[in-house]
C-alpha cells in the first residue's frame, strides 16, 4: 500500500490545490486569536488587527482575527467530502487589553462558524493539559472575589459535513483492518483526555522547546483523531500545519495527507522527523498491541477473558469487530519534486 504526503507552503485561506470534495478529515489546530505569540501573524493577514490591538479593543480584534480564521473554514467546506469530519484543536484566551481582563471564547466563535457553515457538531473532547500547581491563581492571589479560574483545558471540537456518516461497501478491508480495540475505544472516545503525554509522547523526536516555539500538539492527538475518524488510504489535511505533526501520524497510520504551512522553516524541521517514521511507526503499533496484551491479561485474571480470537496477532479481543485489526508500518519513504512532499510505502506490521 503506497500514500502520499504534500505539503505547501501556502495560505490555508485558498487551499487552491486541492480539489472539491477529495478530503475525508481534518486534523488541525490554528493559530488561537487572543493569545499573544499569534499577534503579529494575525496582523499581517489583516493590518486593522494590529490597530485594534493598539488601540485596545479586544472585542474588535478578536472579531477580526476570526474573520480571517472563516476564511479557512470555508475552504474546509469545499474540499470535504460529504459526511467528512473536522477534527479542531484550539483553547479559549485570557488577556487583559484595553485595561479590561476577560476570557476570549474561541471554541464557542467557532462552533458558530462551523454550524452557519452546514456542519453537524458532534460531541467534543476536552483535552486537559498538566499545569503548573504553583501558577493556578491569577488577579488577586488569596483575597476575594477578584482572583480568576486558570484555564488548563484545550477542546478538540468534532463537525461532521452533511446529515449523513460516510458509507464504505460491506466488510471493506482498509476499514475493518483499522478497527481499534475495545479499552482503546473505552479512552479515546472518552470526553476528557487526560493521558495524552503517555508512551506515544516519548516516541516522538520533537523536543520541548521546538514544541513550545511551534505550539506543535503531541503527535497522540492527530494519531488518535485518526484512527477514530477515518480508514486506510483516508486523506486528511491539516492546514495550519506547523511542523507537520498530522502527517507524521498519517505516515504512522497509513492514511494520505496534505499540509499548508506559512512559515516554509518548518519543512525542514519536518525533514528530521519523517527520518525517524519507519521506526516510530512499528514503536507505535508494537505499543498498542503490548498495551493490548496486559489489558487481556487482567481480564483473563479477573476470570473474564475475552472472547474471540484476532486474526494477524496472537492475542484475544473482546469483540468481532476487533478480529482484523492490522496495523501499517512504514517500510519506505521518498520525497516527492523540490519539497512538495514525500510517497510512503506500507506493509502489515508483523509482531511476534
Ligand atoms: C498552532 S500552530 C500548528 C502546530 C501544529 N499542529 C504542529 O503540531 O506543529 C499553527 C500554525 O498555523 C500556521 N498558519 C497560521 N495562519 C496560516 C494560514 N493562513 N495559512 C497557513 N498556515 C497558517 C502558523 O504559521 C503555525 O505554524
Amino acid at each position: 500500500m503506497e500514500t502520499t504526503h504534500r505539503v505547501v507552503v501556502g495560505d490555508a485561506r485558498e487551499l487552491s490545490t486541492i480539489g472539491d470534495d477529495t478530503v475525508e478529515l481534518v486534523v488541525t489546530s490554528p493559530p488561537y486569536p487572543m493569545i499573544e505569540m499569534w499577534d503579529d501573524l494575525f496582523a499581517d493577514l489583516d493590518p486593522e488587527i494590529g490597530e485594534a490591538l493598539a488601540t485596545g479593543d479586544g472585542q474588535a480584534a478578536f472579531d477580526a482575527m476570526h474573520d480571517q480564521l472563516d476564511r479557512v473554514w470555508d475552504e474546509l467546506e469545499r474540499v470535504l467530502v460529504d459526511g467528512g469530519i473536522v477534527c479542531l484543536n484550539v483553547g479559549d484566551a485570557t488577556r487583559s487589553i484595553g485595561g479590561r481582563f476577560r476570557v476570549y471564547p474561541n471554541h464557542a466563535r467557532i462552533i458558530d462558524a462551523f454550524e452557519s457553515r452546514g456542519f453537524d457538531p458532534l460531541p467534543d473532547i476536552l483535552w486537559r493539559k498538566p499545569a503548573n500547581s504553583a501558577a493556578k491563581f491569577m488577579g488577586s492571589g488569596m483575597l476575594p472575589p477578584n482572583a480568576y479560574v486558570t484555564l488548563e483545558h484545550e477542546y478538540i471540537l468534532v463537525f461532521r459535513k452533511g446529515g449523513d456518516s460516510r458509507s464504505f461497501e460491506p466488510r471493506a478491508d482498509r476499514r475493518y483492518e483499522a478497527a481499534y480495540f475495545w479499552e482503546e475505544r473505552n479512552r479515546w472516545f472518552s470526553d476528557v483526555w487526560t493521558d495524552v503525554q503517555g508512551e506515544l509522547q516519548a516516541l516522538d523526536t520533537v523536543d520541548d522547546d521546538l514544541r513550545d516555539r511551534s505550539a506543535a500538539f503531541p503527535l497522540e492527538i492527530p494519531y488518535r483523531l485518526l484512527c477514530m475518524y477515518s480508514a486506510y488510504g483516508d486523506t486528511v489535511l491539516d492546514p495550519f500545519w506547523g511542523t507537520g505533526t498530522t502527517s507524521l501520524a498519517a505516515m504512522c497510520a497509513g492514511r494520505n495527507s496534505i499540509g499548508y504551512e506559512l512559515e516554509p522553516a518548518f519543512r525542514d524541521v519536518f525533514d528530521d522527523r519523517v527520518a525517524t517514521v519507519e521506526s516510530l511507526s512499528r514503536s507505535i503499533g508494537q505499543a498498542r498491541l503490548d498495551r493490548h496484551r496486559e489489558f487481556v491479561a487482567e481480564r483473563e485474571a479477573d476470570g473474564d477473558p475475552p472472547a474471540y480470537e484476532a486474526e494477524a496477532y496472537d492475542t484475544d479481543v473482546v469483540t468481532k469487530m476487533e478480529r482484523r485489526i492490522r496495523f501499517r508500518e512504514v517500510a519506505s519513504v521518498e520525497p516527492i519534486g523540490e519539497g512538495d512532499g514525500y510517497r510512503v510505502t506500507h506493509r502489515p506490521l508483523s509482531i511476534e
